[in-house]
């Protein structure tokens, strides 16, 4: 009989005994994990809160001002928003390989979220949004490193701060039912899993402004056009990918020379394995030609049609 309101009570009656009138930092990335526990803190302790929410540049088109609009409009957070495109930008110039550039969007993401933190006063606690799935899997030590994962949580261990863990003992599926419990609105909670280097490792190779905007650009189309099909609770993924390759194409009388758009859309049930998602041909095709239209220097669009195992669910 365990339910999610005496969970939220007891939650809340422990967070206020552990910080007392003490200050709790918070790393929001804009992900389903850290926004509940935003609101769960906010509920319980107010203004002792303060979160920091690093926008890298490598957000989906509008991410950002939603998790703004949201959090700090509607539920009233007290959120430094810290605008490092530039920073993360200039860290990618140059940068081709997948782990190097995983790394560096990690690295870069505790510089930053450091010189903020550093200009706060007396804060005693760090929240995070771990799940117990997170303790599980860093309780296990896997063979080999297929990717390395970067989280918020991956946190400045020079930092010593004690840590605030609420949903420690929940799955996702309960941390959304947190969320929506908490009020929080149903996109933000059902938000589909985005990996923390973001777009980063959706432009293949190096990352520029342009390709940024070429990924963010399709990316959105993709989504509205699954949205407005009802397929976006049927499928646990999708977004695009831009490899970065040219090719020939004809528009009007003229040759064009210009960028490939690829579509992933995947089902799945943890991210584990995964299969490419049967989206109906008249869709795709509607994704397509939508994309060939509304996004600048792009002439072709290819549908991704592996499953995981043996690709990967990211192409980086
Ligand atoms: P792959 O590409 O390894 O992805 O099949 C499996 C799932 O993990 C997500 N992913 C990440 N999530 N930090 C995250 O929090 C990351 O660095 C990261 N990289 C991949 C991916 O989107 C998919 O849901």
């Amino acid at each position: 009989n365990w339910s999610m309101d005496d969970f939220i009570d007891q939650q809340i009656q422990k967070i206020r005994e552990t910080v007392g009138d003490k200050k709790v930092l918070l790393g929001l990335s804009g992900g389903v994990d850290s926004s509940v526990v935003g609101v769960l803190l906010h509920k319980a302790i107010g203004t002792q809160l303060t979160s920091i929410f690093v926008d890298h540049g490598l957000l989906r088109k509008n991410e950002a001002d939603q998790v703004m609009d949201s959090l700090k409009g509607k539920f009233g957070l007290n959120i430094i928003k810290v605008d490092a495109q530039k920073r993360f930008l200039d860290k990618l110039a140059g940068v081709t390989d997948p782990e190097k550039k995983r790394k560096i969007i990690g690295n870069e993401f505790i510089q930053v979220f450091n010189d903020e933190a550093q200009k706060l006063d007396g804060i005693d606690f760090l929240a995070q949004g771990t799940l117990y799935t997170d303790v599980i899997e860093s309780g296990t030590s896997t063979a080999q490193t297929i990717k390395s994962h970067h989280n918020v949580g991956g946190l400045p261990e020079d930092m010593h701060f004690k840590l605030i863990e609420p949903l420690r003992t929940l799955f996702k599926d309960e941390t959304r039912e947190l969320g929506e419990k908490l009020g929080m609105p149903h996109e933000l909670v059902w938000r589909q899993p985005f990996p923390g280097p973001g777009l980063g490792i959706r432009v293949i190779g190096e990352v520029t402004e342009e390709k940024l905007q070429i990924a963010r650009d399709s990316d959105w189309v993709l989504r509205d056009e699954i949205a407005k099909n009802g397929l976006d609770e049927k499928i646990w993924q999708y977004f695009t990918v831009l490899p970065g390759i040219r090719s020939v194409g004809v528009m009007g009388d003229g040759r064009t020379y210009d960028y490939t758009i690829g579509i992933r859309a995947v089902t799945s049930i943890d991210g584990m394995t995964a299969d490419f998602a049967k989206i109906p041909w008249d869709v795709l095709q509607k994704i397509s030609v939508r994309i060939v239209n509304e996004v600048d220097h792009v002439n072709r669009v290819v549908y991704d049609i592996t499953s995981k195992p043996p690709a990967t669910i990211e192409w980086e």
